[in-house]
């Protein structure tokens, strides 16, 4: 079976056929309220032990779309609850045949730890700090979309990087399609390492952003961050908190984004994120549904009769 496990495990011939496909189901959706027989007799199951309002709702959308059945399962009254462990969830799951597992959970590495255990397709909805391989594939398909080939992109990523699988996807994504990635953020939020992923790094947002044609705005992922010495909400947004006049010290037309949830008022202003001539944001949730619906498809594409 195929997985679509991490960005990194794509490449630049498969990428913008992704794309493609994406656009082409951003107009089947735009056009028609129909779903489509791509996966038809074939059941999607979405297991998410993590919370999610944009992933979980978009691969369920994306699947029935694509004609499939979906099962998302209600994890929170799920028998996790009387301490049966991941992989036995997933394995109980797998005994039911399902042709596709989406899986979110908090540690880095479990989808592809699933897909060594169970005989279906698993799709990687976010583990951990690690990967959120349609996140970056929909923030790309936004990208083309609103300004064309990435390859002139400078686009920097803003916040608590560390603690961040949109950054780490985006980074291997846009890096591979030939974007400039900065990565800007507090000393404390930035990894230690990150010099290593090929981006400039930058402590101080107005240099980070001077000739950047995208602002992606992150969450602080307070989560993710027991013990952390973290500073007030009203301090973060001073300094690092994207605004009008930070957004002026980018490129003239500068795109703003931000994967969600929002904090508003924390690293991101109301009046930057709701202003659709400059915020993609919207767009990156309708982007949701088709970069999923391509990549559902694409795994499809790739069983054969005989799946
Ligand atoms: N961007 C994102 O993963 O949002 P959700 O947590 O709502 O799925």
């Amino acid at each position: 079976r195929a997985h679509f496990l991490a960005a990194s495990d794509l490449n630049p011939y498969v990428v913008p056929q992704l794309l493609d496909l994406g656009d082409a189901f951003v107009d089947f959706n735009r056009q028609s309220s129909k779903a489509l027989d791509v996966l038809h007799g074939r059941t999607v199951v979405n297991l998410f032990f993590e919370n999610s309002t944009r992933t979980s709702s978009s691969f369920e959308i994306a699947a029935k779309r694509l004609g499939a059945d979906v099962v998302t399962m209600p994890v929170a009254s799920s028998s996790v609850k009387k301490g049966e462990t991941l992989i036995d969830t997933a394995v109980t799951l797998n005994a039911m045949k399902p042709d596709i597992l989406v899986v979110r959970h908090s540690a880095s590495g479990a989808a592809e730890l699933l897909s060594q255990k169970v005989g279906c397709a698993v799709v990687n909805a976010g583990d951990g700090r690690h990967e959120h391989p349609t996140q970056a594939l929909l923030d790309l398909l936004s990208m083309r979309r609103a300004l064309g080939d990435v390859t002139s992109l400078t686009i920097a990523i803003c916040g608590d990087i560390t603690h961040s699988r949109v950054a780490r996807s985006n980074v291997a994504l846009l890096q591979m399609m030939g974007a400039r990635v900065r990565l800007i953020g507090p000393p404390t939020l930035v990894p230690g390492d990150a010099d290593r992923w090929g981006c400039e790094v930058f402590h101080d947002m107005r240099e980070g952003l001077a000739g950047c044609d995208v602002v992606m705005m992150l969450r602080l992922q307070l989560e993710r961050m027991a013990g952390a010495l973290v500073p007030s909400t009203r301090e973060y947004f001073r300094f690092w908190g994207l605004d009008r006049e930070k957004l002026a010290w980018a490129n003239e037309g500068a795109k703003v984004m931000h994967p969600g949830p929002m904090n508003r008022g924390v690293e991101i202003d109301s009046d930057v994120a709701d202003d659709l001539d400059v915020s993609l944001i919207q767009d990156q949730v309708e982007m949701g549904v088709a970069a999923r619906m391509a990549v559902l498809a694409s795994l499809s594409a790739r069983w054969g009769d005989a799946a």
